[in-house]
């Protein structure tokens, strides 16, 4: 089969981690027979400085045109002015929203030979795997900001402001993913202060009621569930929460996995039922069937350009855009396989090396992976 797929690398240390999955991809296309076309689009900071916007026209274009997107990273110091009008992260939240994409899938696992990676104690790690939908396109990051002066001096606001509507569709998704997993959802909140979080818990418990009563189903605060997540993570199993606090969680939970640079993500406007085969979601929005593909982590603009980058995240985002976009799930597969032959092999980057274990490069962890692809 042909795919098309739009790279957009990004700034720091995006480009680098890339250029591993774009190998891993094209080896992918060689082991089962595929051909991947790639096309680069310019995102965030470098699309500042060519263009003047993080979001060229062209790009949200190429997005479109494409079968599926993965995506760098975005930002770093040079465009970090918090009072300069264009900034980088402009281009990240303006794709999610123009792709249509309201849910992150971020699943977190521990791979055993990265139990000493995490600062947690090892016995803690055991059957930890769980997934975190976090909502995308709503809340705080996209509610109206203001930023004004009056006489006692400046004040500034966001608003976050959730629909019944954007609710019920990744209460959904969750929900239907819970049910191909362990069975279990969790909603987590802030319903004794906020009051989107009050409307977020009528919604999803009247949901789940009425479609999903085989699902285990509870509530958590985000301050518990914080705590949780370090003292019982293998107590929890599907997630799913509202946009800044998904984020929060899960650059917590990649602590779990030993380094930001093992996350992968999944930006979906819907899936495919496991059960029915029934598109979950907006599948009525057109653009829906487009998935974007990022590693959890940031540019990284302090080991940039020195070949340091761990680029296993970026390349599980490649495997999680051959399940959830192309349906690809052997060839996925096989690429998370041949990661855990690559960690076996003690082929790893700074972030995840044993003391005395030295480290590999961001291209030779990217060779090794490859290699394992080929070889399978
Ligand atoms: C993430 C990042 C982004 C976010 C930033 C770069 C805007 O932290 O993808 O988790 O907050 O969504
Ligand atoms: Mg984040």
């Amino acid at each position: 089969m042909k795919y098309k797929i739009a790279l957009l690398a990004g700034d720091g240390i995006g480009p680098e981690v890339m250029a591993e999955a774009v190998k891993v991809l094209m080896a992918v296309g060689k082991r089962f027979d595929h051909h991947f076309t790639t096309h680069e689009g310019l995102i965030g900071g470098c699309a500042i400085d060519a263009t003047g916007t993080a979001l060229p026209e062209e790009t949200v274009t190429l997005c479109h045109d494409s079968d599926a997107v993965l995506l760098g990273a975005v930002g770093g110091p040079k465009w970090d002015d918090p009072n300069a009008r264009v900034r980088p992260e402009q281009g990240l939240l303006g794709i999610r929203k123009a792709l249509g994409l309201f849910a992150n899938l971020r699943p977190v696992t521990v791979h055993p030979l990265l139990l000493d990676a995490s600062p947690l104690r090892p016995e803690r790690l055991e059957g930890v795997d769980l997934l975190v939908l976090r909502e995308l396109t709503g809340g705080i990051y996209f509610g109206e900001k203001r930023r004004e002066q009056d006489e006692h001096g400046e004040w500034a606001s966001d608003l976050c402001i959730y629909s019944q509507m954007e609710v019920e569709r990744i209460v959904r998704m969750a929900a239907s993913l819970a049910r191909a997993r362990r069975g279990k959802l969790t909603l987590v909140d802030k319903a004794n202060v906020l009051e989107t979080s009050r409307l977020w818990r009528s919604i999803t418990t009247r949901v789940m009621q009425a479609e999903f009563p085989d699902i285990a189903f509870d509530t958590m605060l985000v301050d518990a569930c914080a705590m949780h997540l370090i003292r019982h993570p293998a107590d929890f199993d599907v997630i799913v929460t509202e946009n800044m606090f998904g984020d929060i969680l899960t650059d917590e939970a990649s602590m779990l996995a030993g380094s930001m640079g093992m996350l992968p993500s999944a930006s979906l406007g819907s899936i495919q039922s496991p059960h029915t085969n029934q598109p979950v979601g907006a599948a009525s929005l057109p653009q829906a069937r487009i998935g974007l593909y990022e590693p959890i982590h940031g540019s990284a603009p302090d080991i940039a350009g020195q070949g340091k980058a761990n680029p296993l995240a970026m390349i599980l985002s490649v495997a999680m855009l051959l399940r959830h976009s192309l349906g690809l799930e052997r060839e996925a597969q096989a690429v998370e396989t041949a990661v855990h032959r690559t960690l076996e092999a003690g082929i790893v980057t700074g972030d995840i090396a044993r003391p005395g274990q030295t480290a590999a490069s961001t291209s030779q962890v990217g060779d090794a992976v490859a290699l394992r692809l080929r070889d399978a």
